[in-house]
C-alpha cells in the first residue's frame, strides 16, 4: 500500500455510553466500503471494547508494541479484506490509561510507519476528561464529540470542549447528536450545546449530523456484527452513512493541510 494523506479522527464524548464505540466501528465500515483504506484504533485504554463489537480475540495489542519487537503491522488486525483493520487496545492496563507523553511519544513512534497506509485513522476514545483522552484528541486533525439529548450528555460534552480549549487550545470541535427521538430533538441538542459553547467559550462547535434512536443498533452489538453490514437500510445505518460521505467532502477540503502531517501536533509538544 502506498501513503496516503491520512485524516486523523478522534471520536470522543463527556459522559461515556453515548455510542462513541458503535460510530466509530459503523464510520469506519463505511469509508472502507466507499473504497478507502480505514484504520479504527480502540484507543479506550481502560475499558478497550471494540473487540467485543467485532467478536475477536487479538493476540496482540497496543501493550504487545510497547513491551516487545512486534512489528506494527502485526498488531493491525485484519476485520474485512484489504483496506479495514483494527488496532486494539490492551483492556485493563493501568499504565496504559494514565499514559505519560514520554510512552504516547513511544507508542506514536512505532505506530506512526503503519498509519500512512491508511486514508482515514479513525480512534475510539474513552469517556471524560483524562490526560490521556485529552492528548489523544488534541492530536488529531478532526474531533467529533458524541453527545445524545439527556442533560447530563450536554453538559459533560459543554466540559469537555472547554477543558480541551483551555488547556489544548484545541476550538474546532464536530458534533453527532446520537439517539434523538426525531430531527426537531436533534437540532434543539445541538442548538443548546453550539449556544452555550458560543456565549462561554467563543467558538461554535460544527454539526456534524444525527443519528437516530434505532433498535438496529443494540441488535447488531448483541449480533457482534456492524451495524452497516447487519442492517444497513437502517435507520440510523443512513444517517451513519450521511456523515461518513460528509467526512470525506471534508477531508477533500483539508487535502493540502493533511499532505504535511497527519497530526496536528506531534505528541511532544503535549504537556500531560
Ligand atoms: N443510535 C442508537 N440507537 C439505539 N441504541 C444505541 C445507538 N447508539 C448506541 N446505542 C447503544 O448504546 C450503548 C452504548 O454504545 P457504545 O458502546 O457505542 O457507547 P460508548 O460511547 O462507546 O460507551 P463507552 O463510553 O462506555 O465507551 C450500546 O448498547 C448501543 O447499542
Ligand atoms: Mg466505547
Amino acid at each position: 500500500m502506498k501513503a496516503k494523506n491520512t485524516l486523523t479522527i478522534s471520536i470522543l464524548s463527556g459522559k461515556g455510553g453515548v455510542g462513541k464505540t458503535n460510530i466509530a466501528l459503523n464510520l469506519g465500515y463505511c469509508m472502507y466500503r466507499g473504497g478507502f483504506p480505514v484504520m479504527l484504533m480502540d484507543c479506550d485504554l481502560g475499558l478497550a471494547n471494540l473487540d467485543v463489537l467485532l467478536g475477536v480475540t487479538p493476540d496482540v495489542n497496543m501493550q504487545s508494541l510497547l513491551d516487545t519487537d512486534t512489528p506494527a503491522e502485526e498488531v493491525a488486525y485484519p476485520i474485512e479484506p484489504d483496506g479495514f483493520d483494527f488496532l486494539p487496545a490492551a483492556s485493563g492496563v493501568p499504565e496504559l490509561v494514565e499514559m505519560d507523553s514520554d510512552l504516547r511519544n513511544l507508542l506514536f513512534q512505532r505506530l506512526d510507519p503503519l498509519f500512512s497506509n491508511y486514508e482515514y485513522l479513525l480512534m475510539d476514545l474513552g469517556a471524560g476528561i483524562t490526560p490521556t483522552v485529552l492528548a489523544f484528541a488534541a492530536m488529531t486533525r478532526i474531533r467529533i464529540v458524541v453527545v445524545t439529548p439527556e442533560p447530563t450528555s450536554l453538559t459533560d460534552s459543554y466540559a469537555l470542549m472547554k477543558v480541551l480549549s483551555t488547556q489544548h487550545n484545541v476550538k474546532d470541535f464536530y458534533i453527532i447528536v446520537n439517539q434523538a427521538e426525531d430531527k426537531a430533538e436533534e437540532t434543539s441538542t445541538y442548538n443548546r450545546l453550539a449556544t452555550a459553547c458560543e456565549r462561554f467559550l467563543g467558538f461554535t462547535p460544527e454539526f456534524l449530523g444525527g443519528i437516530a434512536q434505532d433498535k438496529m443498533v443494540p441488535e447488531s452489538v448483541r449480533k457482534q456484527v456492524p451495524l452497516m453490514k447487519n442492517a444497513p437500510n437502517s435507520r440510523a445505518a443512513k444517517d451513519i452513512f450521511a456523515i461518513a460521505v460528509k467526512l470525506q467532502k471534508i477531508k477533500k477540503s483539508m487535502l493540502e493541510d493533511i499532505s504535511k502531517s497527519i497530526f496536528t501536533k506531534s505528541t511532544s509538544d503535549l504537556s500531560n
